[in-house]
């Protein structure tokens, strides 16, 4: 999904040239959310105007393009106070091309130039509005609408301030975005704002701020139409002047250049003028905090660079021995039985009352939800639902008090899930969140919940955050079941099975070369049929979506149980399967099905345990994978269609980190 990047530098000298390496590094790091044309804005050197230029394709192509845009001395010559906006965008109002590409701008004489994330659902409202007032549109998109309702309220009230214009545009729209702002009217002044859509500000100083929070201003007569809000409120004043901020929709973008940032609510108005930042809001309501906290992040720039792989999400597949780990650290005590999830500790007495149990996601984090039903049921022997955010809204289900919502989403943004999430709250229930950001709008909006810490995740293709959400609900399920005493041989078997977890990772991430072989079979044919049931059907959808996301190839994930019911019909001797054939509680019944498989002259790929003689003998492609208790063989079963659909992808000459039309971070309905 689009991406944000801003930079402002304020008495720390910056040559246009290291602003615009800047831009381009920031929006390198936004590249894993997906995107199809990019754009940066920056000051004239006569500081009269305002230079764009903008790209269709990768970031790499707006480089080359900036190199030969901006050469000459006069860039290098460094400028005490400037402000930069980029963006990477993809496509929903109008196709991708330069024309479309943001910033947007709000007349010839870029005026006010737009970047912006999300979507403004009353755009045809406005535009009619803005034309009818002699603007003419030069673009398909909502954002140039922003850009030049901007224009049209400043023309309006030529005595507001940059923040006060921006203050009264975001009023008159509607829907979801995260917008920047620069104007050439403002030079060196910055502003930003978000309603249901990430964005954060990051502040980089020589010596630490005055505090660890910037206090928000109110304004005094919100409620008007067009209301002026507070122009006489001070700004935070900071100890030391020499400041950068970056403006950025996530956090892998500014980690390289500061740990502090301050995550912007939905109606924030962030602006920055003579360096100083100042967080307003027209409206206050009675639960609003005073101020914003700036939060220091964890992460480190070695998490998040590709270092010796070839592609992140091959770095990701790898690192799951550690990131599940990392995801039991502090919680998960192998010398007992206990277990302790410190965010919704507080709630498990509530939650053991409950009615039933609400799992909702989408994509993969929805797979990680089927995956672990089966457990949940068993351990909490409570009803649970496994819910699609978007088919969930799509039905207005009946929710109550009593209800548990859980919310699983590694972007901690995807739209659907958060709309989910305050359709569930609204109704009275218990808001769970599980999530890979922490920061991220369904943290924030959560009663409580469980970060899954897998560490930053950029392959547009959910891998490591799966294998973590997966045990984050095992975990969960395992403290549900503490006190009860008829299943404590069960819940020691799993604890000991999640102690040696790391290290089978690590053995089924040597069949890698195997992987390949088989990929070199596979990748040229049309589609591949993927069968399991029980414990690992959901390593089946998870699998046919990785296929289908990352291959282009047709991939299905099918329950054995239903092969009979119709996708038997699709069995030849040509058409690619892969069966997985564990030792489990169905083994019987996927032998069986694999029966039916190859007296169709099936021939198919089997994952099956180590050693398992009887299984291999009905196929002479397979994986073998370690024995592990039966809840936690998805976790085993899916790594090798990860590295699966890698390898084809690779051999297909996909973009393997971000895949044709598809985005990290989903955050339109
Ligand atoms: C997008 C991504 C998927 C991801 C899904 C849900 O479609 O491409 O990989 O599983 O969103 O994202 P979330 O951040 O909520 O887990």
């Amino acid at each position: 999904m689009c991406g944000i990047f801003a930079y402002l530098n304020y008495l720390t000298p910056k040559s246009r040239q290291e602003v615009l390496d800047l831009l381009v590094t920031g929006l390198k790091r936004l590249e894993y959310r997906g995107y199809d044309s990019t754009g940066v804005a920056i000051d004239s050197l006569d500081n009269k105007d305002i230079i764009m230029v903008k790209r269709t394709g990768k970031v790499k192509v707006l480089e080359d393009a900036i190199q030969e845009h901006f050469s000459g001395d006069d860039y290098s010559e460094p400028v005490l106070n400037h402000v930069g906006i980029a963006h990477t965008r993809w496509a929903t109002h109008g196709v991708p091309c330069e024309r479309n590409s943001h910033p947007q701008r709000s007349d010839d004489g870029n005026s006010f130039v737009v970047v912006h994330n999300g979507i403004i659902t009353n755009y045809n409202d406005v535009k009619t509005f803005l034309a009818k007032k002699g603007y003419e549109f030069e673009s398909d998109t909502d954002t140039e609408v922003f850009a030049k309702l901007v224009h049209h309220l400043w023309k309006k009230h030529p005595n507001y301030s940059f923040r006060e214009l921006v203050e009264q545009a975001i009023q008159q729209v509607e829907g979801a975005f995260a917008i920047a702002v620069k104007s050439k009217h403002f030079p060196g002044e910055c502003v930003a704002s978000r309603r249901s859509s990430p964005l954060l500000v990051a502040i980089k100083t020589r010596t630490r701020l005055a505090g660890d929070h910037i206090p928000i201003l109110y304004g005094k007569d919100a409620d008007s139409v067009l209301p002026r809000s507070d122009s006489t409120a001070e700004f935070m004043p900071l100890e030391e002047k020499e400041v950068e901020y970056f403006f950025a929709s996530d956090a892998s973008a500014v980690i390289e250049h500061t740990n502090r940032v301050i995550y912007l609510e939905d109606d924030d108005v962030a602006a920055v003028r003579d360096g100083t930042l100042s967080i307003h809001r027209l409206k206050k309501s009675l639960d609003d905090p005073h101020a914003r906290e700036i939060t220091t992040l964890k992460m480190e720039i070695q998490q998040i660079m590709k270092g010796n792989y070839d592609y992140f999400m091959q770095k990701e597949i790898f690192e799951q021995p550690e990131s599940v780990v990392n995801t039991m650290r502090g919680r998960v005590r192998f010398d007992g039985t206990t277990i302790v999830l410190g965010g919704i500790k507080d709630y498990i007495p509530e939650i053991k009352r409950c009615r039933r149990l609400m799992l909702i996601g989408c994509g993969t984090s929805y797979h990680s939800a089927v995956a672990t039903r089966q457990l949940l049921e068993e351990l909490t022997e409570l009803p649970v639902m496994v819910e699609l955010a978007s088919d969930f809204l799509d039905r207005n289900t009946p929710i109550f008090r009593d209800d548990v919502c859980f919310f699983i989403s590694q972007s901690g943004e995807t739209a659907d899930t958060l709309m989910a999430l305050r359709y569930c709250k609204q109704r009275g229930a218990l808001i769970v969140g599980i999530t890979n950001t922490v920061g991220s709008s369904i943290c924030r909006e959560s009663h409580c919940g469980v970060h899954i810490n897998a560490g930053p995740e950029i392959g547009v293709a959910s891998t490591k955050a799966y294998t973590s959400q997966f045990i984050s609900l095992v975990m969960f399920a395992l403290v549900m079941s503490e006190d009860r005493l008829s299943l404590q041989q069960r819940r020691l078997e799993i604890l000991q099975a999640l102690s040696k977890l790391a290290d089978q990772i690590r053995e089924v991430l040597k069949l890698d070369s195997k992987v390949q072989e088989l990929a070199k079979d596979l990748y040229q044919h049309k589609s591949l049929l993927i069968m399991g049931r029980g414990y690992n059907f959901a390593t089946c959808l998870e699998g046919a979506l990785k296929v289908k996301e990352l291959t282009y190839m047709h991939s299905e994930g099918i329950m054995a149980g239903e092969l009979k019911h119709g996708p038997l019909a699709l069995v030849d001797d040509s058409m690619p399967v892969l069966m997985i054939v564990l030792r489990d509680p169905v083994y019987v019944k996927c032998m069986n099905a694999l029966q039916q498989v190859t007296s169709r002259k099936g021939c198919p790929v089997i994952i099956c345990e180590e050693g398992d003689e009887e299984t291999k003998a009905f196929s002479s492609r397979h994986l073998e994978i370690p024995r592990t208790v039966d809840c936690l063989q998805g976790i085993l079963t899916v790594i090798p269609m990860q590295l699966l659909s890698y390898h084809i992808a690779v051999l297909r000459g996909c973009d393997v980190d971000c895949p044709r039309n598809l985005a990290k971070s989903v955050t339109v309905e």
